[in-house]
């Protein structure tokens, strides 16, 4: 029946965009430990020339021991911090996940 393919293909369809939005292969568990090496790369082309290539500082402030949790870090990505950081609206939800990540594992 018609519908039914369409339907069946729809599924298909959706559970391939929820896949790619939570990011990568499919099935593929995500360590915290992959997440933060991933996050470090984007640090470097992303924040790095504000807070240094190391989160130790420059322009913007060091990172390290923020005491801050994952959450309220992914917030400060998202949505940039008062005036001088500027929001990062365009990133997917597994790269801020990557990015706080990162940020919360400096000592
Ligand atoms: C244009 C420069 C700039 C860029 C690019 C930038 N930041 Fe910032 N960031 C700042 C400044 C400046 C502050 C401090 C603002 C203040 O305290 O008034 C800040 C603050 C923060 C804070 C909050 C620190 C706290 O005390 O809670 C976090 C977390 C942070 N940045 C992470 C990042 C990450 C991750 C990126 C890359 C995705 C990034 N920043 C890119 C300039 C920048």
């Amino acid at each position: 029946m018609r519908l039914g393919n369409a339907t069946a293909s729809l599924s298909l369809l959706l559970a391939m965009c929820m896949a790619s939005a939570s990011g990568g292969s499919a099935g593929r568990r995500v360590t915290t430990a992959g997440l933060v090496t991933m996050g470090r790369a984007q640090f470097v082309e992303m924040c790095a020339a504000c807070h240094g290539n190391a989160a130790d500082g420059g322009e913007g402030p060091s990172l390290h021991r923020l005491g801050r949790t994952p959450d309220v870090i992914a917030s400060t990505i998202r949505h940039g911090f008062k005036d001088e950081m500027p929001a990062f609206t365009s990133l997917n939800a597994r790269q801020v996940a990557a990015l706080a990540a990162y940020v919360h594992s400096l000592k």
